[in-house]
């Protein structure tokens, strides 16, 4: 069966998408680039914000009336199936297979029925379940905890994804095993909080004691994401500063330098333990590499509110932000009980924050330039006299594709750098992947 599965969402999707993908090509499955060449296709979706809703929903309409034309199975999975918004989608489009994130396990079954259907369950099979190395990657993802029990009001994602469910170490670490076996030299942990690792399992390790184990694998760079700043400890700290496998890389999610909008958000820190966290961090790793998600106009978000955003993010100078215009969500508290601002003020305080944020990623790119540091090089940019990578900064960078013929590790004298990117060369002829890590 030719097949096209298309992802929206966050990593948590790619890496859904990755394990539903072996399982099809266990059972056959050739894999195509376009919908158009396809027997089935099957769309991950994603609920977050307004955006990837709307895309999905033309998606499916356009399946449905290529569906008029041939015989086509639609499939439809992720975030979007388990709410009644995706499946009101489903119906009106005729989608043959939906699979909330908790029934990924069934797609096998899903297929050999060939017809309708539909499960929404959360299985425990897919705690359980060890998906195969990829093939040929260098970088992968590593689910250790699904779900979330925070209740952030303007958030779909606990609905979608269910509480926090743990997978069991060993099961982690066989993973990481099989993907340094298969040639991976980057993994990032996955969870929606993956420092509330462990504490819905009596005996699990806590997120802190996994880091370190990780570490201990002989993986030249892991990583991890999302962090919540309410478990962000001193103990979490320690564990990476002390693993030196461990990128000097955190990405904390603050949602607003507003004490009155944190609180509206249902957000459990307040500025103030949250820059406390930020201190603590650069204390014990002060060329430490930090990121950010920002909403801007939460419902009765006023200027001054706004103005802390800003000036929260001049305290920490984030190395990098992703920044979302706050979008109403059906389901959520914050939908329901919230006024919604004006587009026009939350489209301009978004232009101001993203001014403040190519401020400062320039500025804290630049504090590269001159160093050498070790670049993941993953093929042909697409400007193909370049090759591209990334940092364990996760800064994009680039060289010249000469000097990286081939994916791998490599280390580079950063020459110039953009608000965006590093650009530099490569030092010495070999690769790093067997040296020892540098850090950047
Ligand atoms: N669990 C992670 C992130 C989950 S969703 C965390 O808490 O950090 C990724 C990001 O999407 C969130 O951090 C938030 O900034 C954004 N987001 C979630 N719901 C949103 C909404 N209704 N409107 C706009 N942005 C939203
Ligand atoms: Fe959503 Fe908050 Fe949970 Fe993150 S912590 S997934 S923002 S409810
Ligand atoms: Fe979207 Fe679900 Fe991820 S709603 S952001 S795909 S957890």
């Amino acid at each position: 069966m030719k097949t096209n599965i298309i992802t929206y969402g966050c990593q948590m999707n790619e890496y859904d998408t990755h394990l539903v993908k072996s399982e099809l090509v266990s059972l056959g499955a050739e894999f195509v680039d376009t919908w158009q060449e396809a027997d089935f296709v099957l769309v991950n979706t994603c609920a977050v914000r307004g955006k990837p809703v709307e895309k999905v929903r033309s998606l499916l309409g356009e399946l449905r009336k290529a569906k008029e034309k041939r015989p086509l199975l639609v499939g439809m999975m992720g975030c979007l199936a388990q709410l009644e918004e995706g499946q009101q989608m489903a119906r009106k489009f005729e989608v043959d297979v939906l699979l909330g994130p908790g029934a990924l396990t069934e797609i096998s079954k899903a297929i050999e029925s060939r017809h309708k259907f539909w499960d929404l369950s959360f299985r425990e099979e897919l705690t359980h379940h060890l998906p195969p190395a990829p093939q040929g990657a260098l970088s992968a993802f590593v689910s250790i905890i699904r779900g979330c029990n925070h209740h952030c009001t303007y958030c779909i994602v606990p609905t979608t994804r269910g509480p926090e469910v743990s997978r069991h170490p060993d099961l982690i670490l066989r993973e990481i095993e099989q993907l340094k076996a298969a040639g991976v030299v980057e993994v990032t942990l996955l969870g929606q909080n993956v420092n509330s690792y462990g504490k819905d399992q009596p005996g699990f390790p806590s997120f802190a004691e996994l880091l370190r184990r990780v570490g201990q694998m002989g993986l030249p760079r892991i990583k991890f994401t999302t962090s919540h700043p309410v478990n962000f400890t001193d103990d979490v700290i320690a564990a990476i500063a002390e693993t030196p496998q461990v990128c000097r890389y955190i990405h904390l999610p603050v949602q607003s330098g507003s004490n009155r909008v944190l609180r509206r958000m249902g957000r459990e820190y307040r500025r103030e333990w949250y820059l406390d966290r930020i201190r603590a961090i650069r204390e014990a790793m002060p060329d430490v590499v930090l990121s950010t998600d920002l909403i801007v106009g939460f419902p009765g978000e006023t200027e001054e509110d706004f103005q802390e955003t800003l000036s929260l993010y001049d305290e920490v100078g984030y190395d990098s932000a992703y920044m979302f215009i706050y979008s109403p969500r059906p389901g959520t508290p914050s939908y329901k009980h919230f006024q919604d601002l004006p587009r026009e003020v939350k489209v301009e305080r978004l232009q101001r924050l993203i001014e403040k944020q190519k401020d400062w990623s320039y500025r804290q790119n630049q504090r590269w330039v001159g160093q050498t540091v070790e670049v993941l090089v993953r093929g042909a940019a697409k400007d193909e006299s370049y090759a591209e990578g990334h940092t364990p900064g996760n800064h994009p960078t680039l060289v010249p594709a000469a000097q990286a013929p081939r994916p791998g590790l490599y280390p580079v004298l950063v020459k110039q750098a953009t608000p965006h990117m590093l650009f530099g060369e490569v030092v010495g002829a070999q690769e790093l992947a067997t040296l020892p890590l540098m850090m950047a």
